[in-house]
């Protein structure tokens, strides 16, 4: 097993590991303070697959076990209500805990729904996910969707403890680890040619402990600086500004891995070809491809710069992109508006 110390304040470790659903038990041991009631937030698809086996690792307390619908598009203000609710008639107090377990949307929304219950709980995340082993579950993004957009309430909430066991992802189909190495070739791209090169090689897939663990570090040194995401942490939307608008001109039929593969792509060209980097494009479209991810769309620039305009991360003065300048390092720019505009067009030809 591996334990990753993400010492953000309040501090957690992340444990990587084969049979850690097992132990979960003597993981909750492990925190300060102990709660009495455990609530199992999950959904429909990872539900039946380990909720039985996480309440049986957690018969010394007392388990509720809480399940939505399983997709994006169930990450709405009524779900959380249900969660909210459920925790409420189940008397929860702030000396319980959440655990979620599932990928992106179950983390997001169990963790939101512990940072905003009685004004905030302690909650577990259980990544059952590459995606979310990888990314999602580190660094205490907490967040639901609204029709406007996505990600548009939410909070930062680190959570007490992260359980990965790697076991999980042998029932995950073959687009959900396309999903994760989107995220994982984001990180070989902004922060380490080692990492790009077992995802290059296909060998990341051999030894899940140790990939999932190199990526926990990149992710925890972004993080541990930058918690609120104000600087460096922005490092880790490489490819997510085009990428997010993609997705959400597919209208969510692309996957985020995939709208993000694209994204970073012509991200790449698109710096390239404003003379912002020299980095040449194909090394990564050839290794996303490898990885059975797409790296083109039929969304046109008007399309694409109409959707990205509208995300969060739109400021009135500019746009911050990354510029990657090498595999292993990349850079902050803000763009005017004018040149995020040819920023866009360049990406697209
Ligand atoms: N997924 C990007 C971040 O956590 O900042």
């Amino acid at each position: 097993m591996r334990r990753i110390l993400i010492d953000t304040d309040p501090a957690y470790t992340v444990n990587i590991g084969v049979g850690l659903i097992e132990r979960l038990g003597s993981s909750i041991q492990e925190l300060e303070k102990q709660p009495e009631s455990v609530m199992i937030v999950t959904d429909s698809t990872v539900g039946p697959l380990y909720a039985k086996q996480v309440q049986d690792a957690l018969s010394h307390y007392h388990t509720i076990v809480h399940t939505f619908p399983a997709g994006e598009a169930h990450k709405t203000p009524e779900t959380l209500l249900g969660i909210l609710r459920a925790m409420a008639q189940h008397e929860l107090t702030r000396s319980d805990l959440v655990l979620a377990l599932g990928g992106g949307v179950v983390g997001d929304m169990a963790g939101f729904a512990a940072a905003v219950f009685q004004r905030g709980m302690r909650f577990i995340q259980c990544p059952t996910t590459w995606l979310s082993a990888v990314d999602a579950s580190v660094g205490g993004k907490t967040a639901v969707d609204l029709p406007e957009g996505k990600n548009m309430i939410g909070a930062f909430h680190q959570p007490a403890m992260v359980v990965c066991d790697v076991e999980t992802f042998k029932t995950l189909p073959e687009l959900r680890f396309a999903d994760g190495a989107a995220e994982m070739i984001k990180h070989g791209v902004i922060a380490s040619p080692e990492l790009f090169a077992r995802m290059k090689d296909l060998t990341w897939r051999l030894d899940p402990e140790t990939t999932v663990a190199m990526n926990v570090e990149i992710k925890r040194s972004f993080v541990l600086g930058d918690v609120h995401d104000q600087a460096d942490r922005q490092m880790l939307n490489f490819g997510h500004t085009i990428g997010h608008a993609i997705e959400a001109w597919s209208d969510f039929k692309l996957s985020h891995g995939q709208a993000v593969a694209i994204g970073m792509v012509m991200e790449t060209r698109a710096a390239r070809k404003l003379g912002l980097s020299d980095l040449d494009e194909s090394e990564l479209i050839a290794v996303l491809n490898k990885n059975g991810l797409p790296t083109e769309t039929e969304a046109s620039s008007e399309e694409i710069l109409e959707f990205a305009l509208h995300d969060k991360k739109r400021r009135c003065s500019g746009v911050t992109v990354v510029i990657p300048e090498r595999i292993g390092r990349a850079r902050l720019q803000t763009l005017d508006m004018e040149t995020f505009k040819r920023y866009i067009e360049a990406g697209r030809s």
